[in-house]
């Protein structure tokens, strides 16, 4: 390992950051972190914070879960990488298969094809909807659904069906077939209301409109986040979701959950279809799933597609998707020992009891603080969206924004800013102490931006 001046001289210069202009960064190089435990990370120059982030939504274990450390190491010990490609397997992914059955029993999920991570889980979950309707006979059910504002990861497929401008233009031209309905959103939306409930019934209303009018047979599945994340920590009405359902149901659509954020508890239930009492086609997770600790993701396969795929003699049966890394034996037993550990420290429930109390924590910010013009959350995942006027809900400058980022960090905890939303998702093993310290630090950040 080189010294502390080769990383400092170094940082930015020669790589591109996921997400981010490149010249800005050089200009301005990221924070380099050295070292976590806990829910705790410290940078290079020794400063420690509580990590309001979670890594990115994923280290809900937070950074010193033993057991995921050990069965990583043995598994690199005991075999290190073999393919999942027809013909051979490994014990690990074998097991993994088992234990998430069991998990998202209540889901109705039975069957799991593994992937490198979210966007690839996106990408074979839009590919299975179609494939299923092909399979059945209906070929020309091609065609997807999803909310604006929702986020599925950053493949061709997935950009096509996230909901955000900035990750689509400079792509463009994505998948044709793709229509996007408002977000279930009381703070901003077309229609100017404040009731989730008459919310939802808009949206769907839209759906079954844009339904009959495209025809329910050209169409593959609809795709949605449970809570949006990544686009401002959206939570929709508790009726939008089995409204969905039963629209897709009656017209014979998929329902693709995405819950590369949500599963494994974020949300305070062990998935966001459970939260809302509904059980999808195809449920897209990754992330939690190794608690960050290795790249791996799973598409959960409900029991209603099972006997079409494993039944059917079509040439096209066969799942002609998968990566190199698809059922990796390390991320496999990290998998196994992150699912042993999230059930033995409950910590779905965690999620619920500390983000009960973080989105109390925020609402009083919001109370103090004319920039905070919202306050929202579920669970473990919690937002403020910044303001420059409360009235006309103009958005907060970027110096402001970058302001509350920078003094919230110096003041002991990290969280992640986007566009004007400051976005919360610590690791799901948070203390109601540490839950403090993430609103003080903000409560600083706000003071230092006003
Ligand atoms: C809901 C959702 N889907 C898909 C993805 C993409 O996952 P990945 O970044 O692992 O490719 C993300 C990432 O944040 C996500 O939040």
């Amino acid at each position: 390992m080189r010294d502390a001046n080769f990383i400092a001289e170094n940082n930015a210069k020669h790589m591109w950051h996921p997400m981010s202009h490149a010249g800005e960064m050089r200009a301005n190089p990221p924070k380099v972190i050295a070292k976590a435990d806990g829910v705790h990370i410290t940078d290079d120059q020794g400063h420690r914070v509580v990590d309001g982030v979670g890594g990115l939504w994923n280290v809900n274990l937070g950074y010193s879960c033993a057991p995921v450390k050990a069965a990583i190491a043995a598994q690199l010990d005991d075999l290190p990488y073999y393919s999942t490609f027809r013909g051979t397997t490994n014990p690990q992914v074998i097991e993994l298969s088992y234990e998430l059955a069991q998990f998202f029993a209540e889901d109705g999920l039975t069957r799991s094809f593994f992937t490198s991570g979210g966007s690839d889980s996106v990408e074979v979950a839009l590919r299975l909807a179609r494939q299923y309707h092909k399979l059945r006979g209906q070929p020309e059910r091609v065609k997807f659904f999803a909310l604006k504002k929702g986020y599925h990861g950053t493949h061709f497929g997935g950009a096509s069906v996230n909901g955000n401008a900035n990750f689509r233009r400079a792509y463009e031209p994505l998948l044709p077939g793709v229509t996007h309905l408002p977000a279930p959103w009381d703070y901003r939306n077309p229609w100017g209301l404040t009731d989730g409930a008459e919310i939802a019934r808009r949206i769907a209303q839209d759906f079954e409109d844009e339904i009959a009018f495209q025809g329910a047979d050209t169409i593959a599945a609809f795709i949605m986040e449970p809570v949006l994340g990544a686009g401002g920590v959206i939570v929709p009405h508790e009726s939008l979701m089995p409204l969905m359902r039963k629209i897709c149901d009656k017209h014979g659509i998929l329902l693709i959950a995405d819950e590369v954020i949500t599963a494994f508890g974020r949300t305070g239930a062990w998935s966001g279809s459970r939260l809302w009492g509904v059980q999808p086609d195809l449920m897209c997770t990754a992330k939690a799933i190794t608690n960050g600790y290795f790249p791996f993701g799973a598409v959960m396969i409900h029991e209603k597609l099972v006997e079409t795929f494993e039944t059917s003699k079509s040439a096209m049966a066969g799942v002609f998707s998968g990566y190199t890394y698809s059922g990796h034996p390390v991320g496999a037993a990290a998998a196994l020992a992150a699912l042993s550990e999230m059930k033995r420290l409950d910590v779905a429930s965690n999620a619920a009891a500390r983000g009960a109390e973080m989105l109390a924590g925020l609402q009083g910010l919001k109370d103090k603080h004319a920039l905070v013009g919202d306050a929202r959350g579920k669970g473990l995942m919690c937002c403020i969206e910044l303001v420059s006027d409360r009235e006309t809900k103009a958005p907060a400058s970027k110096e402001a924004v970058a302001k509350v980022y920078e003094a919230a960090y110096s003041h002991g905890a990290m969280v992640r800013t986007s566009a004007t939303n400051v976005i919360i998702s610590p690791p799901l093993i948070l203390s109601s102490a540490d839950v403090q310290t993430i609103i003080s630090a903000l409560d600083a950040g706000l003071t230092a931006a006003a």
